[in-house]
């Protein structure tokens, strides 16, 4: 979703911000702009604004041709939101003057009667976008300080900025320059993130760490509602209220913020091949070698947080809901524990009643999807709200950024430590938030102690035995099914349609697997439960529609079998995903899965799901690693 860079410093502003930019491209965005200050003989400076709809190649070529010279500047990728994504609706937006510009993320929600107001005093507006306020809130507020004897500088375009801050509602971070006073930037945030880097005699801010990859690794995370003035030999910082503010940077961990391909065609490809790599790190970090009587797991989790629970929520969007969903399954089949499954978006508006002893968890790859952390917000506050402390807020967020503003909210972090994600499409992540789930469900068993649902604690030791051997399954399985999907993929070159059924810990995997295709190949894709099948998708079944079959031995395997017979009989395509035997010779292809335990079973099978859609949109040309009207973090409601 939109990024944000802003530099100041003694260089030419432009290559470096163009580079931030397309560190942020993973992100997802229709067009891209930048404004620089270039200081001229008088003292004060000029402005130079490029934009273009599309590609950032659009955006750099443009500066190529044109030139954006200055030494402090402002740059956004912008996914649109109000107004369509066109040039004139591009970033930066300038005030009547063409003197100010400011670049922002988030959605500013009073923006209507913002401009009927600035409207009425005669202001023309020139995008259909919620930022075009702020340059005009800004320039006014200059105007009426300046009448008052103020003179330019960096300070005044602070205060201006302070001033008309609590005018706007909503979630914001953006950045502001002047051409007045070339040698100042001023940035905020608030409910939207922001850091600053800081260079030597420079400073670049950025929505998101990988635009400071290259630039530094010391950071200044902005905390909510502060506000800052940045110039080259130094930073203001201020809060909310006013007062100034003094904060030790922090140093960005290891190479973790930095995209790089390697040698793979995508971005999604490798970080599919990643994933052995993401489960060894998970089994040498959450499992202790410690014999037959150690901790099963060990977790980053105070007692208080855990002690007494009664039941969990789990808050979650896109596959990070299907990521619950399987979390769901293992918290009360392993660990016995009442566990409630919600849409973010949905439980905004219609949380259920109040339950007592209850962990609410987030669990959002980015740590900034905009509905996670509002529901997440408003059960915090409404149970602060409640005098019984059965009621208290327990709060968990489950991520691949720690550092992120779900990091900030909630109580203890479960930090999948799979590294940066660049395609849109979550994979590694995916796998990594399975694996927190797998940790946080055996950490609850083995409190609850005794069998449960038939599990001893020997057969739960046996779990986690058979989990340490998923990075060498998940290395072969990768490797095969890479192959495999290849060879399939110009099958489905006129495939409009596609079924995934799975059952009972599968069935999110065969959402997962349909939301994949859904999001990378545009092919119209739905996952259903197995049993669900005659109820209605049935209809849509002929030779034409391909149905992918997750079966897995177990409980349901028998039973998926059956409903995979039942397509048959409609002529389907029936694709298998599951071991090799007699049982499965039903299905026309097989994507083998060896057999395992069939609650650890979701973390392989989803292998063949993830390079299955990969390769049928990259045979088909598709961009694979930012389709079209996704972004990677959903920063508005
Ligand atoms: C976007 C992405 C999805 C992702 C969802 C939730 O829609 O395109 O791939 O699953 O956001 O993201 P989160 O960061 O909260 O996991």
């Amino acid at each position: 979703m939109c990024g944000i860079v802003a530099l100041i410093g003694s260089r030419e502003a432009a290559p470096q911000l163009l580079e931030g930019l397309r560190q942020l491209e993973y992100r997802g965005y229709d067009s891209a702009g930048i404004a620089t200050i270039e200081r001229t003989a008088t003292g004060s400076g000029q402005l130079h604004c490029l934009r273009a709809e599309g590609k950032l190649i659009n955006l750099t070529n443009r500066h190529a041709a044109q030139g954006a010279p200055g030494q402090c500047g402002i740059g956004h990728t912008r996914w649109a939101t109000h107004g369509k994504p066109e040039e004139r609706n591009a970033h930066p937006h300038l005030d009547g003057s063409g003197l100010l510009a400011v670049v922002q993320n988030g959605i500013i929600e009073n923006h209507r009667s913002l401009r009927e107001e600035l409207q009425a005093v005669g202001v023309d507006f020139r995008s259909d976008t919620d930022t075009e306020v702020i340059p005009h809130l800004v320039s006014r507020r200059l105007a009426e300080l300046r009448a008052g004897g103020a003179l330019a500088s960096g300070t005044l375009l602070l205060q201006a900025v302070q001033d008309v801050l609590p005018l706007l509602q909503g979630a914001y971070a953006l950045a502001v320059v002047w051409a007045q006073v070339p040698g100042a930037l001023v940035v905020a945030r608030r409910a939207a993130p922001l850091l600053i880097g800081l260079g030597e005699g420079e400073f670049l801010c950025a929505s998101d760490t990988p635009a400071l990859a290259g630039f530094t690794r010391t950071i200044l995370p902005m905390e909510d509602g502060e506000v800052a003035l940045l110039t080259p030999l130094g930073i203001e910082l201020y809060d909310a209220a006013g007062t100034r503010v003094q904060r030790t940077p922090t140093l960005l961990s290891g190479t973790e913020h930095v995209a790089d391909k390697r040698s793979f065609r995508h971005f999604m490809l490798k970080e599919i091949h990643e994933q052995p790599e993401t489960a060894a790190l998970w089994v040498a970090r959450h499992l202790p070698v410690g014999g037959a009587t150690g901790p099963l797991v060990a977790l980053p989790l105070d007692d208080a947080l855990l002690d007494g629970l009664e039941r969990v929520q789990l808050l979650a969007c896109g596959t990070s809901r299907h990521a619950a969903q399987v979390g769901a399954y293992l918290l009360e089949q392993l660990a016995g524990m009442p566990t409630d499954v919600f849409f973010a978006s949905e439980f905004r508006y219609g949380p259920p009643p109040l339950s007592p002893h209850t962990l609410t968890v987030g669990v959002t790859q980015s740590g900034e999807t905009a509905d996670t952390l509002a529901a997440l917000a408003m059960e915090q506050e409404r149970r602060r709200a409640m005098a019984d402390p059965a009621y208290a807020p327990r709060l968990l967020g489950i991520t691949n950024r720690p550092e992120s503003s779900l990091g900030r909210l909630v109580d203890a972090v479960l930090d999948i430590g799979a590294g940066i994600e660049v395609g849109v499409a979550a994979t590694k992540t995916f796998l990594g938030q399975l694996l927190a789930f797998y940790g946080l469900a055996l950490a609850l068993a083995e409190r609850r102690g005794g069998s449960i649902n038939g599990r001893s604690p020997e057969a739960l030791r046996q779990l986690v035995d058979q989990l340490r051997l998923l990075p060498e399954q998940l290395r072969a399985l990768v490797a095969d099914h890479d192959r495999r999907c290849e060879g399939l993929a110009h099958r489905f070159v006129d495939t409009r349609d596609v079924i995934f059924l799975g059952r009972g810990i599968n069935y999110p995997i065969a959402l997962e697997g349909a939301l994949k295709l859904k999001e990378i190949s545009y092919i119209h894709a739905e996952g259903y439960p197995a049993g669900e099948m005659k109820h209605g998708p049935i209809a849509l079944l002929d030779a034409q529609v391909p149905v992918v079959s997750i079966a897995m031995p177990g409980s349901v395997f028998e039973k998926v079998l059956s409903n995979a017979q039942e397509a048959k009989a409609r002529d389907a395509q029936l694709i298998g995903v599951g071991p090799e035997g007699p049982d499965t010779e039903v299905f026309d292809v097989l994507l083998p899965v060896p057999a395992v335990d069939e609650l650890l079973s979701p973390l392989l099978t989803v292998i063949p799901m993830q390079l299955l859609s990969y390769h049928i949109a990259a045979h088909r040309g598709l961009d694979v690693d930012q389709p079209r009207n996704l972004a990677k973090s959903v920063t508005v409601e």
